[in-house]
């Protein structure tokens, strides 16, 4: 948690940082991904048959080794938007019996030569958890056929194809944005909550080990109220224990994007009232439905995040984003948001994780990491364990935001500030000074010894990765810790060193 006092633009900035305020743990979910059948994100992003740089399952071996670095703990798929109309059964079995099928959601068709076993050895190969959206009618043979030990239809069917071990798939999410009007079967939210809490009890009796995640809108709306409202209910045997729920996460979803930098980059801060907003409905849904207190409180999925214009990087068209250092911190402090609250997120998934909307792209010949990728490294990398208390004191951005309901309801101060104290037993502080303009002067209470410092900037807020050369990437320094640190202007600091 980090707490803040507005300063004056004349006054000195202070940041403080108290490693023996623990806050709470950090999920390591929030740094998961998303692979959904879109664009170039499934075809031509991870499977790629018959490019060289794949291997003999047609997975490129340049982007599970480039996402290998990030240390991602758990990946999305099918979508997103897509799940609507899919059937999982397309997409197993012999390649060459596999149905090829209008696809809906971007308008495309869907060859199904990348499915269910490819995605599940491709998590394998990358060390990661499979996260699974469904769409109901679907759902309970596809759990089966994942997860099914017993000598019935579909787990023999798995066996069949080849697979004779269960997959143990947890996470699966009870459909995605169903609020939208541009879903296939876009629901009210009454008709949804009864939907999916008779769905929910239905996938825990056929496995009561998974983990269920409830589609919520983006944490602010009515319908993530009514849904939280209708689904969180005391226990009841044998569909759930005195102490686990039937649903065990809410999900929410935001894209923020502005061409303006400022607005850019206070943007995510909508992601951090969302969080608060909703951890509130979570517990007035617990205190109205009368939950009793042993029960585990749900946690927030918030599983689609990103930066996003939707009219510049078309869905339809592959929604291929090329981002700037304006992005980069712009998801700086998105990751702020989720180490703030870290509390109540139990996962937060990057949209996406290969060419759509992308930190990560490919060509026919290699790889490129986008400035986005560096502030998810560093975090990735460094920003785990326990959040811990910090302040900052600061001056604030008083212009417009986007969305504009910010503005009414979030201070945005210059330095975006959180803490953290790593099972390592050192401490890492990430700092975005968000000004265009100003390099901005702070003393750091607390930072003590030789501090590892990290930065990423460039000349300036357009510098992009995209245009054949890397101008954005992470320099590597130290600080002796005396006197102040100059946060350079538009950039993202992370201060590292061995608590005492
Ligand atoms: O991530 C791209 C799309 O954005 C997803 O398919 C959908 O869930 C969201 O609207």
């Amino acid at each position: 948690m980090t707490t803040f006092t507005k300063l004056s633009d004349q006054e000195t900035p202070a940041i403080s940082i108290h490693p023996s305020r623990r806050i709470s743990k950090i999920n390591p979910n929030i740094y998961a991904g998303f692979t959904e059948h879109m664009g170039r994100c499934i075809y031509g992003g991870i499977y790629d048959p018959g490019n060289p740089l794949s291997d003999e399952n047609g997975f490129r071996k340049d982007v599970l080794e480039a996402l290998k670095e990030l240390n991602i703990p758990a990946v999305r798929y099918p979508g997103g938007n897509f799940m609507a109309t899919y059937h999982w059964i397309d997409g197993v079995g012999p390649r060459d019996q596999r149905p090829a099928r209008p696809e809906l959601a971007w308008l495309g068709t869907e060859t199904n030569h990348f499915g269910t076993d490819e995605f599940l050895k491709w998590c394998e190969i990358l060390g990661t958890e499979p996260y699974f959206c469904l769409n109901f009618g679907t759902a309970l043979g596809w759990v089966e056929y994942c997860n099914g030990k017993g000598n019935t239809y579909y787990a023999n069917l798995r066996r069949k194809n080849g697979r004779q071990e269960p997959y143990n798939v947890k996470y699966w999410a009870l459909g995605n944005e169903t609020w939208g009007p541009w879903q296939v079967e876009q629901m009210t939210r009454e008709a949804y909550a009864h939907k999916a809490y008779q769905w929910a009890k239905a996938l825990k009796l056929l496995d009561p080990s998974l983990v269920l995640v409830l589609c919520g809108q983006d944490g602010t709306a009515s319908w993530d109220y009514y849904t939280l409202k209708q689904c969180l209910l005391p226990a009841h045997s044998p569909l759930s224990t005195s102490t686990v729920p039937l649903i065990d996460m809410h999900s929410i979803h935001l894209y923020t994007s502005s061409p303006s930098h400022l607005p850019n980059v206070t943007a995510p801060l909508a992601a951090e009232r969302a969080i608060e907003i909703t951890s509130s409905l979570i517990d007035l849904a617990r205190i109205e439905n009368g939950v009793p207190p042993g029960q585990l409180r749900p946690t927030i999925c918030f599983d689609e995040w990103n930066v996003w214009d939707p009219i510049r990087a078309e869905g339809s068209k592959g929604a291929e984003e090329s981002y700037t250092l304006s992005d980069a911190l712009a998801v700086a402090v998105y990751l702020n948001v989720f180490i703030r609250k870290s509390k109540d997120v139990g996962m937060a998934c990057i949209a996406q994780s290969v060419n759509v909307i992308s930190p990560l792209m490919t060509s026919k010949d290699g790889i490129t990491k986008q400035t986005t990728w560096w502030p998810l490294y560093l975090f990735s990398r460094f920003m785990r364990g326990w959040t811990i208390g910090a302040h900052v004191a600061c001056g604030t951005y008083e212009g417009e935001t986007s969305p504009k309901w910010v503005r009414s309801v979030k201070d945005t101060p210059w330095l975006d500030v959180s803490a953290t104290l790593g099972d390592d037993g050192y401490v890492n502080v990430a700092v975005v000074n968000i000004h265009e303009e100003k390099d901005l002067e702070s003393k750091v209470d607390g930072a003590t010894g030789e501090i590892s410092v990290f930065t990423v900037t460039a000349g300036d807020v357009a510098a992009s990765n995209m245009k054949g050369k890397q101008e954005v990437g992470v320099t590597e320094s130290t600080w002796d810790a005396k006197g102040a640190y100059l946060f350079p202007k538009h950039s993202l600091t992370l201060l590292r060193w061995k608590a005492e």
